[in-house]
């Protein structure tokens, strides 16, 4: 065991990161992924633009920086898997045992979202090759977009893409995730970034980029309503990794004397930065070719390889491009599970390998449903409601089992899951704990202090209570 200078409780039969560095490499590594370069867009086209990014900007800001510092901290402070931490932490602060239950909440988010994550993975996985042997070169717009069509209208192309990709995900979690995590993360994540910036090149000089520019971030306010504002925070969890234990775990792993401040703000903007990038690239594309920015989840797939095909050595950048987003992709999909591994070690004894098979089973099966949304299954709408008192609360309206399970946890678990945490790290710990373990100077604590107890969770009820229509 590594903890060398001991925390308040280290019962840990988990090893620890080396250094402060790798937390933020291993942070960054979950935060970039799908959900920048795919997610983002795609939300980004389907909500109007710049008055949605702005939202989104705002949210990282005043809700994700503060609560993934507060995230953090919980995982160091508890150093086990979330369910336990939360259990340690409530006995530790004397509060109810009913804490433990945010641990569960994180646990069963991480499962529904790795359960489509790896679906899209698979995507990108597929493209890999595709890129490699020139499918899209010199292809038309329309072209591209029917070699996509073609590849989620087979439900046994995106079943075999979706296995190989959880395989990768369980292979890697059963060894520990501290091995392969390092390198890819130090070495690959800056050639991924580097790639982003080859593409918005190439949309300076080959696009309408001042269409795209403008469109991503010229705010026009009468294009957003309630849902969007609610889309855009869930994206500020969803893209930072918080509100389901992803980063409390990875906080668990981290040193005793690393400032958690400063770490997370580096975190959140090469996030962000990802995310723009990303935007930067595709939106010049879609007005150049007269494509449709609401298009949904088939948004990159159908315009970054139009770009690959017309660019000089556009298949080397192309493979390399959707080789590096697999693996950004795996980077998060392995703390998606981790609390969920971390637990069944802990808890039922057993080894990583079993822990890691066992969950990433129950994972692969219940993605079938994602895989069959987009073709036999397209026209199955689910729709979901709660019932308060005497109004009924529509959470899903129609929608595919793919955008339900989406909507569901990035719009409703993670918001809440993020919560619960600040509700938690301002109310039910002791000033003298939070203190000790964030180790900000006064003003810097007392900032965060007063925006996880009453900014936070007041911006965050106010989004939900906008969105199922009891405010407006
Ligand atoms: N943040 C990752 C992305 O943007 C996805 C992710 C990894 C995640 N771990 C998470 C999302 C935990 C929510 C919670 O692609």
């Amino acid at each position: 065991m590594a903890n060398e200078t001991g925390t308040t409780m280290h019962s840990s039969v988990h090893s620890m990161w080396s250094s402060r560095l790798t937390f933020i490499l291993a942070a960054t590594g979950s935060a970039v992924g799908l959900g920048n370069i795919w997610k983002f867009p795609y939300i980004t086209g389907e909500n109007g633009g710049g008055a949605f990014v702005l939202v989104y900007l705002v949210c990282i800001a005043l809700i994700g920086i503060p609560i993934m510092m507060a995230e953090v901290m919980l995982g160091r402070r508890g150093r086990k898997s979330p369910i336990n931490t939360m259990r340690a932490l409530a006995a530790a602060e004397n509060r109810s045992s009913a804490w433990t239950m945010l641990g569960w909440l994180g646990v069963a988010a991480g499962f529904l979202i790795l359960s489509y994550y790896s679906v899209i993975a698979g995507w990108a996985l597929s493209y890999v090759f595709h890129t490699a042997v020139g499918t899209f070169d010199g292809q038309t717009a329309d072209g591209v977009a029917s070699i996509f069509q073609g590849l989620t209208d087979d439900p046994e192309k995106l079943i075999a893409w979706h296995s190989i990709f959880i395989f990768i995900t369980m292979a890697i979690v059963a060894q520990g995730v501290k091995k392969g995590l390092e390198r890819t993360v130090t070495y690959l994540m800056p050639i991924l970034a580097g790639i982003l910036v080859v593409l918005v090149v190439y949309a300076l000089n080959n696009a309408d980029f001042r269409e795209g520019a403008e469109f991503l971030f010229f705010p026009d306010f009468s294009k957003i309503s309630a849902g969007a504002v609610l889309t855009a925070m869930g994206h500020a969890f969803f893209t930072l990794s918080l509100g389901m234990g992803a980063i409390m775990i990875y906080g668990s792993y981290m040193p005793d004397n690393a400032p958690i401040g400063s770490t997370c703000i580096v975190i959140a903007v090469a996030d962000t930065a990802v995310a723009l990038l990303a935007g930067l690239a595709i939106f010049p594309l879609v007005f150049t070719y007269g494509l449709e920015p609401g298009q949904g989840a088939g948004l990159i797939f159908s315009t970054l390889p139009i770009a690959f095909g017309q660019m000089p050595w556009g298949s080397f950048f192309g493979t390399l491009f959707f080789l590096l987003l697999t693996l950004a992709a795996l980077t998060s999909a392995i703390s998606l599970i981790e609390p969920a591994v971390a637990w069944l070690v802990e808890n039922k004894g057993l080894s990583r390998v079993r822990a890691s098979i066992y969950s990433g089973l129950g994972i692969w099966v219940l993605g079938l449903g994602s895989v069959l949304s987009f073709n036999v299954w397209s026209d199955k709408t689910l729709s979901l409601t709660v019932k308060i008192g005497e109004s009924v609360i529509p959470l899903v309206d129609k929608a595919t089992f793919f955008d339900s399970i989406d909507y569901l946890t990035s719009n409703i678990m993670l918001p809440l899951g993020g919560l619960l945490m600040a509700l938690f790290a301002g109310y039910s710990m002791s000033i003298a704990s939070t203190k000790q373990e964030l180790g900000l100077k006064d003003n810097a604590y007392n900032i965060w202090r007063v925006l996880v107890r009453y900014v936070t969770p007041i911006l965050v009820l106010i989004v939900f209570l906008h969105a199922i229509g009891i405010l407006d």
